[in-house]
């Protein structure tokens, strides 16, 4: 791998971001991770100071949509070093969703010494309240200009970073959406492709109208069969069991997901993963059976789900959830590095 150039911004804004107050998603920090892709190779990686890209009118991702992305968190350890969870997982699936939408894979190096290069030199600006992490967003897409449906024959590859606050987990309602479908078997469901979430805006903004805080997604064909949710995956504790949806194609493959089910699995709980229908669920409600329902994800970490909404009428899930508390507070701390890594899941940026 060719080496990676540092140029460094000559006016660090670090000194304007109120640590007590971060606007989430809104503050950047100074510098960013660049990489070409041209003639079939991967060149100039790069860390410069962030700046926006000139944006041709015939960009090919602004058009057909080559776009993915990842979603990853930097936290601080007691002694000031910077932590990535699972790096290579979110290195793995980039280059899983780059070769379902036909774009070219990324040496898994040039990922993970670029983000451990930008972390590094972002460390000032992870926060460093219990709760609150520097979120990392790698993404590629299409820059070629060219008119024409196939695959683009150039692509940026980026991460930049913004830091976040504590994240106070608060208890979620959902709505099962049977008008709208996320994903199908053959799409593009498994992939973390930017198109999967313009479709989803639309359904996402009308549940919130209804006074929901996310969408459940369920199957394509039946409506039946419980996906996922808005940005993460999904488990229930029915009689005392853990069940989460299976890996069909249409989930994304989340990191948390896999995470929380061997934590879960360590806690001594039985965890499968399978077919779970929305009545079921109801069932489960009704026969009080149901015992918590929560959402994993790297943005929220662990969210507890209190009731689901359904053209039917309300499924009750719980007012507490005891497990998944218990789990998001392990793998809480597991990220700060307050207790033991025993499955060797956080790698130092350094
Ligand atoms: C559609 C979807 N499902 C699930 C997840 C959770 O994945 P992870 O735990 O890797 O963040 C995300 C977030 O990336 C997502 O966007």
């Amino acid at each position: 791998m060719e080496n990676i150039k540092v140029t460094l911004t000559e006016s660090s804004k670090l000194s304007e971001l109120d640590f007590d107050n971060i606007p989430l998603g809104k503050a950047f920090t100074d510098h960013m991770f660049i990489c070409d892709y041209s003639e079939g190779e991967w060149r100039n990686p790069r860390i410069e100071p962030i700046h926006s890209i000139p944006t041709h009118p015939a960009t090919m991702a602004l058009h057909y949509g080559q776009a993915i992305f990842e979603g990853m968190k930097a936290t601080l350890n007691a002694d000031g070093t910077p932590l990535l969870f699972r790096p290579m997982k979110n290195a793995a699936r980039l280059n899983f969703s780059a070769n379902r939408m036909g774009m070219p894979e990324l040496p898994e190096e040039i990922f993970t010494e670029g983000l451990k290069m930008l972390v590094n030199l972002e460390k000032s600006w992870i926060p460093p309240k219990e709760g609150s992490a520097m979120y990392l967003r790698p993404f590629m897409y299409a820059d070629e200009h060219f008119i024409g449906m196939r695959a683009a024959t150039s692509y940026k590859f980026l991460i930049i970073c913004s830091p976040a606050g504590p994240y106070f987990s608060e208890r979620i309602k959902l709505f099962a959406e049977k008008q709208y479908i996320r994903a199908a078997t053959g799409g593009t469901g498994e992939a973390k492709a930017a198109g999967n979430y313009a479709a989803a805006i639309k359904p996402t903004e009308n549940a919130k109208a209804k006074g929901y805080n996310q969408v459940l997604w369920l199957d394509a064909v039946e409506h039946k069969y419980i996906q996922e949710v808005g940005t993460m995956n999904i488990f229930f504790k029915i009689d005392g069991k853990i069940v989460t949806p299976y890996r069909d194609g249409n989930i994304l493959d989340g990191i948390t997901r896999m995470s929380v089910i061997d934590l879960l699995r360590d806690k001594g709980f039985e965890v499968t993963e399978r077919p779970i229908t929305i009545d079921e669920v109801k069932e489960a409600s009704e026969n009080g059976t149901l015992e918590e329902a929560f959402g994993t994800g790297t943005a929220i970490g662990i969210a507890y789900i209190q009731e689901i909404g359904t053209d039917e009428g309300t499924i009750h899930v719980s007012d507490e959830s005891p497990v998944a508390e218990d789990v998001n507070d392990t793998l809480n701390s597991i990220k700060v590095g307050a207790i033991e890594d025993k499955f060797g899941w956080m790698v130092p940026a350094e």
